[in-house]
């Protein structure tokens, strides 16, 4: 599979026209952390996509006018969001020959708080991108359900890379692996025939340890990745952890799956820690709250663990099989005081 495969060929027809997405967030359990070029991640990844923390996106199209990007973000004007949409756009014109021959209005919302520090890069470039699909069948007069889903997530990738995995629900693939059809340049719904039951339906309670803006992005982070001396074998081991994860995913080993997510969520945590500068992006509450639930595992032997995203908050993840209520009694009277303000989105995964 290449590039050329995306490369916009069709006739079009331009007008007016306005169109409303909607695409989840994802929670990453082997980690894509490292990127070269275009967006082409240095090691495999998968991940759960959630089904309540989602972005919301209308999108208006001016045609024949001269382009440019107003963004509002829940109602409110978002000049700095507009600059990046617009260089995005830019960059993708190859892809889409007509997104530059005209005005638009994007007017986005979140289901989770705008300050949680949940990461809305990964549902909002998803919408974006189907948004554009969606106007894309409009214009050429063809709608062809898989392949306008598989360039969405092509076109996603390019804005956000992890955003190319929000358009599949379930657990999804994105890097070429040892997974039937995975590949670098967009993300793959792993085999549905190779999951056992017990991952098909689990809880992800977001505890928002903090709030508010990350003192490294993203974007930096995978670029410190360049220079650090354990990158090679960090992207081998990613690499490696797919044997195990999907024998873990078809026998249900739950103990198993435990480990290695945890690991993962530790290894990525590890590499910025040993990035030069180095940055730590977990909080005093994020370690405690790490500590508690390996106490509480230790004690009770309820599957109750933990993963991380590029920030503070910790995801509580849990199966959904109705004998969880030890564990949601259990987060509300020792994890949630770790939080700022209570603040935790209980979301699910269920497919
Ligand atoms: O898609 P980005 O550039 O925001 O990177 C996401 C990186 C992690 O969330 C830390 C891991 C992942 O695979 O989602």
């Amino acid at each position: 599979m290449t590039t050329q495969e995306f490369l916009g060929k069709k006739e079009y027809t331009l007008h007016h026209q306005t169109v409303s997405e909607s695409c989840p967030s994802n929670i990453a359990l082997i980690k894509y952390w490292g990127k070269y070029d275009n967006q082409i991640p240095a090691n495999p990844s998968i991940s759960y996509t959630l089904n309540h923390c989602k972005t919301n996106t209308t999108m208006e199209f001016f045609a024949d006018e001269p382009f440019s990007v107003q963004t509002f973000l829940a109602g409110q004007e978002e000049v700095k969001f507009a600059e990046k949409i617009e260089k995005y756009f830019r960059n993708i014109d190859q892809y889409l020959p007509w997104i530059l021959q005209g005005r638009y209005i994007i007017r986005t919302e979140n289901t989770f708080p705008h300050s949680s520090g949940i990461a809305s890069s990964a549902s909002g470039f998803g919408a974006i991108a189907k948004c554009l699909m969606n106007l894309d069948g409009s214009f050429s007069g063809e709608t062809t359900g898989e392949e306008s889903l598989r360039k969405a997530s092509f076109l996603a990738r390019l804005g956000s890379g992890s955003a190319c995995r929000s358009l599949y629900g379930g657990l999804v693939v994105w890097g070429e692996s040892q997974i039937k059809g995975s590949c670098d340049l967009f993300a793959v719904p792993y085999p549905n025939d190779e999951i056992h039951d017990i991952f098909r339906s689990f809880n992800d309670w977001v505890l928002l340890i903090h709030e508010g803006q990350k003192s490294v992005s993203s974007t930096v982070g995978h670029g410190l990745m360049n220079t650090n001396p354990y990158a090679e074998r960090r992207f081998q081991e990613a690499r490696e952890n797919f044997g195990p994860m999907k024998e873990i995913l078809a026998n249900g080993d739950l103990e198993g799956f435990i480990k290695l997510v945890e690991h993962e969520a530790l290894t990525l945590h590890a590499m910025m820690m040993m990035s030069d500068p180095a940055f730590i992006l977990m909080q005093t509450g994020t370690l405690e709250v790490i500590n508690k639930i390996w106490a509480f595992r230790k004690e009770t032997g309820l599957p109750l663990f933990f993963t991380l995203d590029a920030g503070a908050n910790v995801h509580l993840l849990f199966p959904d099989n109705g004998s969880e209520e030890q564990i949601k009694i259990f987060i509300e009277s020792e994890l949630l005081q770790h939080t700022q303000n209570n603040g935790v989105v209980k979301d699910v995964m269920n497919f």
